[in-house]
Formats: structure tokens, C-alpha cells, sequence
């Protein structure tokens, strides 16, 4: 046993004859922020899904503080401490930010004063104050990804996934996104990150692991993985840096 908030063993999922995650161990610690690159179908989002429940691992362990979580529910998960963004954005459209975000401080509450104000401290640590009235469906690609963050925040989790959090948002939205990554963990969460921006994850994560074809490749410092001759081969000599 290790003392790391989430510890990762032997994670295996097939999909008919696809390997979409084939013995993956790791561990984030506490206050770290782990980042997962790779390519396209190399299994991320399925470790997401491993990992807060929705789908079902074929074989692995998955302990999160100390307890096996691996038979849980995503609503037992996420009572635990585990929350997630989703790699396309979809908050409730009606529903203004306040509302979509005071929704998910409702799963921790049932004081709707309190929610309230859980919602509001999360809205003002991802920086849409000036938009909380504004409807879901009215954001853009950047701003509907700070308030999936805001929602995810409100349930109070030690540990937030998130799913390739500069994809489809413009050049010049992307060190507004870093800062906020960091802000989240100052404010004592644990980040697992999905990041296609190889520049982004070198800024940003502590330490990186490399996933191709469900397999682990690589993993250590941003620096040192970006040097790995796999990494390189498969993933940096393709386009994606
Ligand atoms: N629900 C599913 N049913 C069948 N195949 C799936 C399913 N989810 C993922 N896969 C397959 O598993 C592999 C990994 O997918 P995914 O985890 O989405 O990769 P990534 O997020 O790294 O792009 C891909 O080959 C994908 O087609
Ligand atoms: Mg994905």
C-alpha cells in the first residue's frame, strides 16, 4: 500500500477485440497534478471512465484514499471525492451559470443557502462572476469549460479529472486555462489532466504519463517523457507538439 490519494493497478478494459487499457498502474499524490497525454484512441478517456465509475474495468484495482473503490457507483465515487469534466462540454442549456453551478453543490448539501454559497465561491475561482446569469447555452467553447470546472468544484472533491482541457478553445484562451488549473489546486484538489497541448502539459503537470493503445508507455517528469524516444516516435513527430 502507498499513502498517494489515488493509486492505479493493473487497470484493464477491452471493447470487443480493442485494447482500450491494458495493465495501467499509477499514482497521484496529494496536491499533484498528473497529466495523461497520447493519441487519439490511446485510452484516456476510458481511464476517465475506469476511474469515476462509468464503465466497468475487466480486471485492476482502483483505491482512492486508502479505500477500494473499484466496485462503487459514479455517485458513490463521487461522494468519495472524485468529480470530473467531460471532454465535450455540456452544461444544462436552460439553466443559468449560477444555477448549473449551485446544482452540483447541491449533491453535497441539501441547505440551499449553503449551495449558494459553495456556487459562488467556485464561480469566482474559475472567473465567470460577470457571467454567472448567463445561460449555459450562451457560452463560449472556453467559458463553458470553466463552468464544467465550477460544477465539478461545487461537490467538493479532492480529486477533479479533467478531459482535455484546452481542446477546441482558442490560442489565446489557453494561459487563462493553465492559471485556472493552478488556482484549483491551490484551493486543495488533486488534478488528472487529459491534455493534447504538449506545451500546455509541460507547463502545467508535475508528472506526465504517456498512454498508447491502452499501454502506458512512459511516465516521469514533463521533461523527461517529452525526451522519450517513444514519445517522440509516436506522438511529438506527428504533429501534436
Ligand atoms: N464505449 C466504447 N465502445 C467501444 N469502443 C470504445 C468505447 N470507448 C472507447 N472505445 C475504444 O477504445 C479506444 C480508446 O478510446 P478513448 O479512451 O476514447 O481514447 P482517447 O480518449 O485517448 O482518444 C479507442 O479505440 C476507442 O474506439
Ligand atoms: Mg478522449
Amino acid at each position: 500500500m502507498t499513502d498517494a490519494l489515488l493509486d492505479v493497478r493493473d487497470l484493464t478494459k477491452h471493447y470487443g477485440g480493442v485494447s482500450a487499457s491494458d495493465d495501467v498502474t499509477f499514482s497521484v499524490a496529494d496536491g499533484e497534478i498528473f497529466g495523461v497525454i497520447g493519441p487519439n484512441g490511446a485510452g484516456k478517456t476510458t481511464l476517465f471512465n475506469l476511474i469515476t465509475g462509468f464503465e466497468k474495468p475487466d480486471r485492476g484495482t482502483i483505491v482512492f484514499g486508502g479505500r477500494d473503490i473499484t466496485g462503487l457507483r459514479p455517485d458513490q465515487r463521487n461522494r468519495a471525492g472524485i468529480a470530473r469534466t467531460f471532454q465535450i462540454v455540456k452544461p444544462f442549456p436552460r439553466m443559468t451559470v449560477e444555477e448549473n453551478v449551485i446544482t452540483g453543490a447541491l449533491s453535497r448539501t441539501k441547505g440551499v443557502a449553503e449551495a449558494r454559497e459553495r456556487a459562488g465561491h467556485c464561480i469566482e475561482l474559475v472567473g465567470l462572476v460577470e457571467k454567472r446569469h448567463a445561460l449555459g447555452r450562451e457560452l463560449s467553447t472556453g467559458q463553458r469549460k470553466r463552468l464544467e470546472m465550477a460544477r465539478a468544484m461545487a461537490t467538493q472533491p479532492k480529486l477533479l479529472l479533467l478531459d482535455e482541457v484546452t481542446g477546441g478553445v482558442d490560442q489565446p484562451s489557453i494561459p487563462g486555462l493553465i492559471d485556472l488549473v493552478r488556482r484549483l489546486r491551490d484551493d486543495g484538489v488533486s488534478l488528472l489532466v487529459i491534455e493534447h497541448n504538449m506545451r500546455v502539459i509541460m507547463e502545467l503537470a508535475d508528472r506526465v504519463m504517456f498512454l498508447n493503445l491502452g499501454r502506458k508507455l512512459a511516465e516521469g517528469r514533463p521533461s523527461e517523457v517529452s525526451r522519450h524516444p517513444d514519445v517522440i516516435r509516436l506522438y511529438l513527430g506527428s504533429g501534436h507538439a
